[in-house]
């Protein structure tokens, strides 16, 4: 990539002219999904201090997405509609997201799905960010305020997902475009397929991803969050699945049945991965930046609710979006983004966009709300 490319973010994020202001009794030839696992019980209530609302509260909370699907929070229940979100030390990915960034995007949409929720059965989310650095662990105090109900489809929250294959050439709608950026404001950056900063993205997409392949950690950490046996994913319900990483048909059976996680640091395999990561990266209608302001914990949280914002928009849409975060991940892609943006202008997602044809159902697993609450 030659370095009057690699300055798009300088010439156009600085200058903001593109914004646009039990089932687990499966047998071994399918894979487990989402829907294969009982739904949760909500007439139970998970604590004495957590009801039953408390808990399908935080049961579509937790259908957000996030870095690898390590699912990195918990919930501190402080008394009965006080509640602590926070980071779980065990689920970071130090290899990948040292500073914690993708995990407090990943909390920050947690966060908007709780609000969400938390509005259609009668309650507003009062949220007070706590943490005064990432490396804290209870990042959000949360108090439940009766107000009556709002009207938000739960629906939309159940069937948002990260969608990888199949995406459509075409360029995307400026509507759509438009509705996408309502709560982003100006943070939403839109790059048509075939545009210069579209392929400049594209290339620098692949190279991390070629550089993060070839890095010994990060593909072990990868590793230990792959769950490719049925029985791991159902023991774990996090992590990424064959079926999440759509490896499907016969290649998916013998993944699923011949391949250990470690298999994955082979040569051949990550190859097959770079190659197919290249594929995707050239499919559908171009790519999408959305930027914060800083990198304070307020404002990674703040990014993360707004994503996910958009993210169930997209997909009312039609429209599948795949966050490609190495870019963002690897001293090579970071030190070009810090080199060629204005100060203000931090981008924290970049994601492939298109249309889909048939919109799959979700299929990456959660944990059940007791396996994340505390008291
Ligand atoms: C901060 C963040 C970074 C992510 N980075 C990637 C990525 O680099 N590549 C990818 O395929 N998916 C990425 N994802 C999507 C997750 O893998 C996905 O959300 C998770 O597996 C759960 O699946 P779901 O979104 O379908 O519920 C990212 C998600 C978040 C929130």
């Amino acid at each position: 990539m030659n370095i009057n490319r690699r300055s798009f973010l300088k010439r156009t994020l600085a200058a903001g002219s593109m914004a646009v202001g039990t089932g687990s009794l499966l047998s071994a030839c399918s894979s487990l999904r989402r829907a294969d696992l009982p739904q949760q019980d909500f007439a139970t209530p998970v604590n004495n201090q957590l009801d039953q609302t408390g808990g399908a509260i935080l049961y579509h909370a937790a259908l957000a997405p996030s870095g690898h699907n390590a699912q990195p929070w918990y919930v501190r229940v402080v008394k009965k509609n006080e509640w602590v979100i926070g980071l779980d030390s065990q689920r970071r990915l130090p290899e990948v997201d040292p500073d914690n960034r993708e995990a407090l995007l990943s909390i920050g949409a947690f966060a908007e799905n709780l609000a969400l929720a938390a509005g259609t059965y009668g309650f507003k989310a009062k949220m007070e960010i706590i943490a005064e650095n990432p490396f804290e662990q209870d990042i959000i105090k949360v108090a439940l305020i009766n107000t009556g109900s709002i009207d938000y489809p739960l629906e939309r929250l159940k069937r948002r997902m990260t969608v990888k294959q199949g995406y459509l050439p075409d360029e995307i709608k400026k509507e759509d475009i438009h509705a996408l950026s309502e709560p982003l404001k100006d943070r939403l950056f839109y790059f048509p397929k075939g545009t210069e900063h579209a392929d400049c993205i594209e290339e620098g997409a692949i190279e991390n991803f070629r550089i993060q392949a070839n890095r010994e950690n990060a593909q072990q950490e990868l590793v230990r969050w792959l769950r490719l046996s049925n029985k791991d994913a159902e023991r774990y319900r996090d992590g990424l699945t064959v079926e999440g990483m759509e490896i499907r048909g016969f290649k998916g059976w013998f993944v699923r049945n011949f391949i250990k996680p470690q298999d994955f640091e082979k040569p051949s395999f990550r190859k097959q991965s770079i190659d197919t990561t290249a594929k995707l990266a050239r499919q559908g209608g171009g790519w999408l930046i959305i930027t914060s302001e800083g990198q304070t914990v307020a404002d990674l949280i703040e990014t993360g609710r707004r994503f996910e914002r958009m993210a169930l928009m997209a997909r009312e849409r039609n429209l599948a979006v795949q966050p490609m975060t190495q870019y963002l991940e690897e001293k090579e892609g970071m030190q070009q983004i810090a080199a060629n943006h204005a100060a203000g202008v931090v981008p924290q997602f970049m994601l492939r966009v298109g249309y889909l044809k048939n919109y799959p159902d979700p299929v990456s697993l959660r944990r059940p709300v007791s396996w994340f609450v505390r008291s």
